[in-house]
Parts: structure tokens; C-alpha cells; sequence
């Protein structure tokens, strides 16, 4: 069994995550970062760059694996060979995120009101070679209203070699 720490913005920051380390040593598998936010043009918030330095995820044997917000093909492929660069293999996708000023911009759960624009983002990340250097994970809501759109999403993601799809069983309302 894997135990995965869930992300929390504003909480479970880089000093949270290593007291947590620290007390519990042994209990947590995997921490995921709060999302980092990727801009358009190629850069990650400097508030955000704090989480994924070395120097702030340096507790012995503690395993990171940064969550990224972006819903963009070009912009999710350029986090994935950043972060890869900087020693990480795995990346998580925030497709949960609820806050309105997200969803008005078509990012967090904002990203499942329409799964054929899923599905073509999907094919361009997973058709790009950095797909095959570094382990590429999403973490989704059944919907944004209804639980039944998952009828729909689940079809699209079941087609990407996802490492792991992380359910939080809850619509955005
Ligand atoms: C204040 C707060 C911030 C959160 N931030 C994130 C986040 O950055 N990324 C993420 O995937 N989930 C985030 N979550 C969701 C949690 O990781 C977790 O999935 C959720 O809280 C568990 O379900 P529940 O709170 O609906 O019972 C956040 C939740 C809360 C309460």
C-alpha cells in the first residue's frame, strides 16, 4: 500500500512537509506539492519555485512530487522537462482545483467541463518525448456539477498511460 500526503495551497508548504517528515518519519510514501502555477510564457511562480528547491526538500529519504497547474499541451510539456531537469520524475495535474478565479480560466476542475479538449491535450503531452523520461499523473474531480460527467472524463483518461489517476470523489460545487 502507497500512503500519499494530499496537497494543501498555503498549508502544506516545503517547512510543513518536513516538520511532517521529521515527527512521522516513516509514515508518508509520497508528498505532493500544493500546485505550482506554469505561465504561458515558460515560468513558474517565484512564491511557487520556493516548494521544488533541493535545499527546501533535503529531509532524509522524503519523496516529492510537485503538482503542476496548467491547461495548456505546450505549457504542461515545458513543466515536465523543468521539473525533470531539476531532478523530479514524476509529475502530478491539478484537474480538481474549485476556486472560481481557476475555473473562469478553464484550469483545475475548470479542465473537465469539456473531456474532447481533454482529449486532444492529452494526445500532444503524451505524443512528446518527455512523456517517456518522466512519469506523468493527474488528480481529478468526478465533475464540475454532476457526478455522471465522470461517465465521460473517465473514457478519456483510460486512453493515456497515465503513472496514477488520483479520484477525489466530489463535483466542484
Ligand atoms: C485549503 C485546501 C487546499 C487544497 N489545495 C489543494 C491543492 O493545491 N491541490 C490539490 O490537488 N488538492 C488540494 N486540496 C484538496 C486536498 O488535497 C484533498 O484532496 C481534499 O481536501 C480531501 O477531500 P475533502 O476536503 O473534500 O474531504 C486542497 C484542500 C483544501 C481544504
Amino acid at each position: 500500500m502507497r500512503t500519499s500526503f494530499a496537497p494543501m495551497e498555503g498549508i502544506t508548504l516545503y517547512c510543513y512537509r518536513n516538520a511532517h517528515h521529521r515527527i512521522f518519519e516513516e509514515g508518508i510514501d509520497v508528498y505532493y506539492t500544493p500546485f505550482l502555477s506554469i505561465y504561458k510564457h515558460h515560468s513558474i511562480k517565484k512564491r511557487d519555485i520556493r516548494e521544488i528547491l533541493p535545499e527546501n526538500n533535503s529531509e532524509q529519504g522524503i519523496r516529492i512530487i510537485p503538482q503542476i497547474m496548467a491547461n495548456d499541451a505546450d505549457e504542461i510539456i515545458w513543466a515536465l522537462g523543468e521539473l525533470h531537469s531539476r531532478g523530479y520524475d514524476e509529475i502530478n495535474l491539478n484537474m480538481g482545483c474549485p476556486v472560481g478565479t481557476v475555473v473562469s480560466k478553464h484550469k483545475g476542475s475548470g479542465m473537465l467541463e469539456d473531456p474532447e479538449r481533454l482529449d486532444v491535450l492529452f494526445a500532444e503531452v503524451f505524443n512528446d518525448k518527455i512523456t517517456r523520461d518522466i512519469k506523468f499523473s493527474v488528480k481529478t474531480r468526478l465533475g464540475l456539477v454532476n457526478p455522471h460527467e465522470f461517465e465521460d472524463i473517465l473514457p478519456v483518461l483510460n486512453k493515456y498511460p497515465f503513472s496514477s489517476v488520483i479520484i477525489h470523489p466530489r463535483v466542484r460545487t
